[in-house]
């Protein structure tokens, strides 16, 4: 079976300049290199999505310039519907600056034309979203049209995954529409407020928060794994495979885009949680964040 999931998100043009070490304040470094790729947490989703064998439909905006037809050329090229993704004339494709080091990013983003991804976008996007099998959101355009999204699909009874980043305030009732939400560590302590210090305290706040909000919640969490509470909640570690690190952009979008082709398929959360953990260790072993996205029959072999 082939999953349906739709994406709602971001779309950027990256702009990494790799570096040996992260300049301080004040200080200037001399860098190696700037490549000019594409990027964007929902882009990036959508294709590890589509690279694994989903049916994606990318809903977003880009600016009408150079960038926004690049973005767009390589969704295509990676079998991405990009039918539903809007082509803004006077406005600005989003731009995220990265500095990259080996082991290490820092992003300042620019978000352009994803600003414009309105919630009046999405709902002339209803029936596609009522279609599928699963709802992936990021945090990278509007808040209304990522509430718009959830809405859409929780009243058609799809399966709703908010990947949380970057972190913002969520009010409850947002929160509420979403089955899955999948933090990295810092954003899970953002969200909550939290701060676990030991895997007890990881633990207890998990639960209260999957009490609090009525939704599972699996924390990345770097080079650890990632980790969950399963039905008798307790806390589940899924380890990291040990690769050799080139470029941790995208790591993440990696992880939700395995975690959601799994469990739009219908896989258990344990399965789709080890599945997710193999194609984001895949990722991080290639520059980029979209090339580096592994295809189905890697992540299988991975770890064996
Ligand atoms: O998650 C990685 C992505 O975050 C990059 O591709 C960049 O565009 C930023 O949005
Ligand atoms: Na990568």
């Amino acid at each position: 079976k082939t999953p349906r999931i739709v994406i709602v998100g971001s779309l950027n043009m990256d702009l990494v300049i790799s570096m040996e070490q992260m300049p301080k304040v004040g200080e200037t470094v001399q860098a190696q290199s700037i490549h000019y790729i594409p990027g964007g947490k929902g882009a990036n989703q959508a294709v590890g999505c589509s690279r694994l064998g989903a049916q994606i439909d990318m809903i977003g905006a880009v600016g009408g310039d150079p960038f926004g037809d690049q973005i767009i050329g390589q969704m295509k090229r990676h079998g991405v519907n990009t039918e539903h993704i809007s082509v803004l004339e006077g406005v600005s494709t989003g731009t995220a600056t990265i500095f990259h080091t080996r082991q290490d990013n820092c992003i300042a983003i620019v978000a352009g034309a994803n600003e414009h991804c309105s919630a009046d976008q999405v709902s002339s996007c209803e029936s596609l979203i009522r279609q599928a099998d699963l709802l992936l959101v990021q945090l990278e355009i509007p808040l209304e049209s990522v509430r718009q999204a959830l809405t859409i699909a929780r009243s058609a009874g799809v399966k709703t995954v908010l990947n949380p980043a970057p972190a913002k305030p969520l009010p409850d009732e947002l929160l509420q529409l979403v089955d899955l939400l999948t933090p990295n560590e810092t954003e899970f302590a953002a969200l909550s407020g939290a701060e676990p210090d030991s895997e007890a305290a990881w633990q207890q706040s998990m639960t209260d928060w999957e009490r609090r909000h009525g939704h599972k919640v699996v924390v990345t969490r770097g080079a650890a794994g990632s980790s969950y509470l399963d039905d008798s909640g307790a806390l589940v570690t899924v380890p990291a495979l040990t690769v050799s690190v080139v470029d941790t952009t995208g790591a993440g979008d990696s992880f939700n885009a395995a975690l959601s082709y799994g469990l739009a398929l219908g896989w258990t959360l344990h399965q789709a949680v080890s599945f997710a953990g193999k194609a984001a260790s895949l990722s991080v072993t290639k520059f980029g964040a979209q090339d580096g996205m592994p295809k189905l029959d890697e992540v299988m072999e991975a770890g064996r």
